[in-house]
């Protein structure tokens, strides 16, 4: 990205912007917003668009989000803005990707055929793509780039707890207990689960060792904590050492915290993707290299 590009983002995500204006060369300029008391938004943007533009944006919350990147978008091309990126940390909607019953919404396609439709490229971190392969697939923007914080996550955890036994609390976390597994060379393994509800998981353990061990649960997202919750009141009866949660999006609903803490977990690390008290690993320079590699026509 030239230096000259310009970072939009909105007031609750400065702190963000500024980490990324920094680590990417780019000059950040703030969207006011003012909220009616009916509800609606209004957008002003700052006059500097005749050029490239990057939005941040993370998607958590996501709903009144959608329509502030809608009318941003419309109006970053409307004051000439000729290509438009949205670094989106958190992607939302991804988990929906089949309709799981008749006349379901396939959110993930729907959103992501929305985001296609304002942005020119999309980068976000560690999307859940679990039946499709590729951003692209799911979001198929002329140019669609995922990172991944797992080997983020594997240097603190090898910092944090040297020779731990990472364990996935799913199949569809085998992906990045997988990566992270490889950086240090941990010893690592995958439960299983089966969900009957928002707040009803049941999950079985994978037949590993886990007495006397220092567990790491890594995962992209914990949500409403009881997938966590029930990993680690499994791995703690099972004669673990400790449990510790290392998650990319601490999206964190409800009582998740209170939650995953009265399970026995005793750290939870996250990642700045989506702004929490327990953020401990910085992604500004991920995704700087991820806009460069975009300029530079990377894209994966
Ligand atoms: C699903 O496969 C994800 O990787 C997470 O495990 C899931 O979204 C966590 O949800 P919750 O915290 O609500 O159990």
């Amino acid at each position: 990205m030239t230096a000259a590009a310009t970072l939009l983002h909105f007031d609750d995500e400065t702190a963000a912007a500024h980490r990324l204006a920094d680590a990417a060369g780019l000059r950040p300029a703030c969207i006011e917003r003012h909220r009616f008391p009916d509800g609606e938004v209004r957008l002003r943007l700052p006059p500097v668009l005749a050029e490239p533009v990057v939005l941040l944006r993370t998607l958590d919350q996501p709903d009144p989000k959608l329509v502030e990147l809608l009318l941003a978008a419309r109006t970053a091309r409307a004051l000439g803005a000729p290509h438009l990126t949205l670094v989106a940390p958190y992607l939302a909607y991804m988990r929906q990707d089949i309709a799981f019953n008749p006349g379901e919404a396939v959110s993930q396609r729907i959103v992501g055929g929305f985001l296609t439709s304002l942005f020119d490229a999309v980068i976000t971190v560690d999307p859940h793509l679990h039946r499709v392969a590729t951003l692209h697939e799911a979001v198929p923007a002329r140019q669609a780039l995922a990172v991944s914080a797992a080997p983020l996550l594997a240097d603190l955890i090898a910092e944090r707890r040297p020779g731990a036994l990472l364990v996935g609390p799913d199949a569809e976390s085998a992906q990045w207990v997988a990566q992270a597994a490889a950086r240090h060379a941990f010893d690592h393994a995958v439960c299983t689960k089966v969900r009957r509800g928002d707040h009803d998981v049941s999950i079985e353990l994978p037949p590993v060792g886990v007495a006397r061990r220092a567990v790491v649960i890594l995962d992209d997202v914990a949500s409403t904590g009881h997938t966590v919750a029930g990993a680690a009141r499994l791995l703690l009866a099972a004669g673990a050492a400790s449990v510790d949660v290392a998650v990319t999006h601490a999206l964190f609903a409800g009582d998740a915290l209170a939650l995953m803490k009265g399970a026995g977990v005793s750290h939870i690390w996250s990642t700045d993707c989506i702004a929490h008290a327990t953020n401990a690993v910085p992604v500004a320079p991920l995704l700087a290299r991820a806009l460069g590699d975009l300029q530079a026509g990377r894209n994966t």
